[in-house]
């Protein structure tokens, strides 16, 4: 890609008009040994995945649909870190880009007011404890006007030429995209996960927020208060009892 101002991040790109979903295309190249960096684009996916077996849609030209492949040298449990450097990365690029608001919503979705404008899906090869490489996969609704969401997504979803009048420049906005992330992703590597945490914690939509959470073993509320320096969710319920959210089905409430 000419312009790309990077080491590794995007410097191999695998381009596709169209496919089924860039993941396991992406997970392929990663078996067969592409190097750091590498990402897997499509115009169009028939078959996009989104988190918890939900499909994804990604109508053609209207996104960016990518999958990103990375070879960590961290211990697995540190992994869903790369998920919220992920969602710094790409909020960063956006505000960068266009000036847009945009706020993390836990634990990867970027919103724009109320509304979704770009989801996040990492998945994970790892022999025993040893990270072999991990797939983001990046689903931004760029170019979408409201007719191309189906209407199931059309309360939910937006897109940047939806919230700035303008069409995107998808490939100046990748290669941002491209640069952003390898400065976070070398600072990572370097010292560790503080910035991101502290950048993430500055942009979230949900500290602050009253949520009520669904884990596979509880249900309780309670307000969010922040990520622990693991990258957990910390909330607060109304004893005062701090609880750590790994994973669940999150909902607001207005107060
Ligand atoms: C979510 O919010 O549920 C995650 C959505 C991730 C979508 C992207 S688009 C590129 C890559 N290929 C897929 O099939 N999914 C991810």
């Amino acid at each position: 890609m000419a312009g790309l101002e990077t080491n590794r991040i995007g410097q191999n790109v695998i381009a596709y008009d169209e496919v089924v979903s860039t993941q396991p295309l992406a997970h392929e190249a990663a078996a067969k040994g592409a190097v750091e960096g590498t990402i897997v684009l499509a115009e169009l996916q028939t078959g996009g995945k989104g988190r918890l077996g939900r499909p994804w849609h990604s109508a053609k030209g209207t996104g960016i649909w990518m999958s990103l492949i990375i070879r960590p040298a961290i211990p697995l449990p540190k992994t869903p870190q790369m998920t919220l450097l992920t969602a710094v990365a790409v909020a960063t690029t956006i505000r960068e880009e266009t000036g847009l608001p945009v706020k993390i919503k836990w634990p990867n979705d970027i919103f724009i007011g109320d509304k979704k404008v770009c989801g996040i899906l990492t998945e994970l090869n790892a022999e025993s404890d040893r990270v072999n490489y991990l797939v983001i996969g990046i689903g931004l609704n760029a170019n979408s006007v409201e007719s191309d969401f189906p209407s199931e997504l059309a309360q939910i979803a937006t897109s940047l030429r939806i919230e700035s009048g303008e069409p995107l420049k998808r490939v100046s906005f990748i290669q941002r995209l491209c640069r952003i992330f390898e400065e976070e992703y070398d600072h990572y590597l370097q010292a560790g996960f503080e910035r991101v945490k502290q950048e993430w914690e500055d942009h979230s939509y949900t500290i602050g927020k009253w949520v009520s959470l669904q884990t596979i073993s509880q249900q309780f509320e309670g307000r969010a208060v922040g990520l622990d320096e693991e990258g957990v969710l910390k909330v607060e319920d109304q004893a005062g009892q701090i609880h750590k959210v790994y994973s669940a089905d999150v909902n607001y409430r207005a107060n």
